[in-house]
């Protein structure tokens, strides 16, 4: 009777371990499975953060286009005067001088100078956003755009 008694004991103390052994098992297992999973997404990341092709990770992010552009030290000022600009310097919204007013910058560019506009257009002024919200452009490129659009480097 006592033998039998202990044997059973055992088998729970078997039992346990055992349980206890699972649990174990499955906690390394996800563990690993999650770093697994971090190990294949990390060379897509890389891969769209340099700008390239993503070819391997699937579609590019659309942000992608446009630091490779200004990584590549080419600035198209008229593209870019399309993208930033032009949704509130075409129609004059808000009170923003048209591209084509002519006067209109003219008197701009005698009561403040280029410079000024310059960098009020970075650091915005009025409903004048700062960078006209163009996050990639540099100062330099904003330089660029209000050439562009005062006619100045025309
Ligand atoms: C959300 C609308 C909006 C966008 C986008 C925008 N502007 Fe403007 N901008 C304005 C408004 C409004 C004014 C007039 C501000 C004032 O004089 O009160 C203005 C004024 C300016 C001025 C004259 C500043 C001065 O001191 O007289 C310049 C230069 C300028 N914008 C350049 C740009 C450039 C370059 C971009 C694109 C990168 C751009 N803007 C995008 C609304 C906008």
């Amino acid at each position: 009777m006592a033998v039998f008694n202990s044997s059973i004991v055992l088998r729970f103390a078997q039992m346990g371990a055992l349980a206890a052994s699972v649990v174990f098992m499955g906690a390394s297992a996800a563990q690993s499975r999650d770093e697994q999973i971090a190990e294949r997404l990390k060379p897509v990341g890389e891969v769209c953060l340099a700008g390239q092709s993503c070819a391997r990770g699937g579609a590019a992010p659309a942000a992608a286009a446009p630091v490779a552009a200004a990584a590549s030290g080419e600035f198209d000022v008229a593209q870019a005067y399309q993208t930033s600009c032009n949704v509130c310097h075409a129609s004059g919204m808000a009170g923003a001088p048209k591209l084509d007013d002519s006067a209109e910058w003219t008197k701009r560019l005698a009561d403040k100078g280029l410079e000024t506009l310059v960098a009020n257009a970075i650091s915005g002024i009025n409903a004048m956003p700062p960078r006209g919200m163009c996050m990639t452009c540099s100062d330099d490129n904003i330089a660029a755009l209000v050439e562009y659009i005062s006619g100045n480097g025309q």
